[in-house]
């Protein structure tokens, strides 16, 4: 094969390379390492495969000439024992070392909730006055400050992964797991369930978007607000139509507790857990027929409303900046 043919196959998997989402292109302190001990074990694996290869053409092609069985024994010891224990035990004792070190008791700079839900996710930051306020299906952080992600689920187990920050962390009904992440870069990420959960597994992700403090604590702020609803009959259609039995839009009558809280979600990039991007003709499409874009969403389809009320939802949930 000539190199650029080579070039040519090779392509469409290097293409397939997310940086948004991969764990070899790090945001964050944890990743960081991560990438430090595979790009480690790739150069070593590289270099003892190059010598291995090295003895074996050596024994087919090499000169040929009796050896003692001393030396023999000695080669098997030193390539087959020795070798191995130290290479191990050196990748042993760096690996460790990049564990994390914190204990409980060392406070981190903000706490956030991650229920994982068949299939998307219950965010809820702890605010500095004591209270909680919960959206859904997104993360933002601070950068340079270590956030704790308290990780649990009350249906299956699900895993809260943002390959670009660090590892995963399983969601476990009836326990509570905690990891702390510390992003090191501003920018949008993408974070993921890597544990086989359901028929829609594969679409429940989430953005991660990394902001300077101050513009951090000014999307926390706006959060906390209640829904800015101009559109009075809309919010009373989406009550009267059932949607607030299951959602909580704040500021309105819906608080609903079971999918999604919608008080902000204009301003959120995606719907249905990163699937489609958050427009008005995707939204309408979803509250149509959603399991015709998640199979197996628990949200119920919306197409038996009257044309006009799904529009009139749309514009609604459109404006829930
Ligand atoms: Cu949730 Cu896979």
């Amino acid at each position: 094969m000539t190199p650029a043919k080579l070039a040519l196959a090779v392509a469409p998997l290097l293409a397939a390379c997310n940086p948004d989402q991969s764990a070899l292109h790090p945001a964050g302190e944890q990743a960081a390492g991560a990438a430090t001990l595979f790009w480690a074990m790739a150069a070593g694996a590289l270099i003892i495969w190059l010598v291995v290869m090295g003895f074996a053409i050596y024994a087919v092609v090499g000169r040929k000439r009796p050896r003692t069985e001393r030396f023999a024994d000695r080669f098997t010891l030193i390539g087959g024992v020795a070798f191995p224990t130290v290479v191990l035990a050196a990748l042993l004792i760096f690996g460790l070392s990049l564990l994390p070190a914190w204990t409980e008791d060392e406070a981190p700079d903000l706490r956030v909730h991650v229920k994982a839900e068949q299939y998307w996710w219950r965010i809820a930051y702890e605010t500095p006055d004591g209270g909680r306020v919960e959206t859904a299906n997104e993360v933002h952080l601070p950068v340079d400050a270590t956030a704790e992600f308290v990780v649990d689920s009350p249906d299956v187990i699900h895993s809260f992964w943002i390959p670009a920050l660090g590892g995963k962390m399983d969601a476990i009904p009836g326990r509570t797991n905690l990891i702390r992440l510390t992003a090191t870069r501003t920018g949008v990420y993408r974070g993921v369930c890597a544990e086989f959960c359901g028929a829609s597994h594969a679409l429940m992700a989430f953005d991660v978007t990394v902001l300077d403090a101050t513009a951090f604590a000014s999307w926390l702020d706006a959060q906390q607000q209640p829904a800015a609803v101009t559109n009075v009959t809309g919010a009373a259609l989406f009550v009267a139509s059932g949607c607030g039995g299951c959602h909580a839009v704040r500021g309105t009558a819906a608080a609903g507790t079971i999918g999604p809280d919608l008080t902000h979600v204009a301003a959120r990039k995606t719907i249905a857990a990163g699937t489609l991007p958050n427009t008005p003709d995707n939204l309408r499409a979803w509250l149509a027929d959603p399991d015709a874009i998640k199979p197996d969403a628990h949200m119920p389809a919306y197409a038996p409303l009257p044309a006009g009320d799904l529009d009139a939802l749309v514009a609604f949930l459109s404006e829930l900046r």
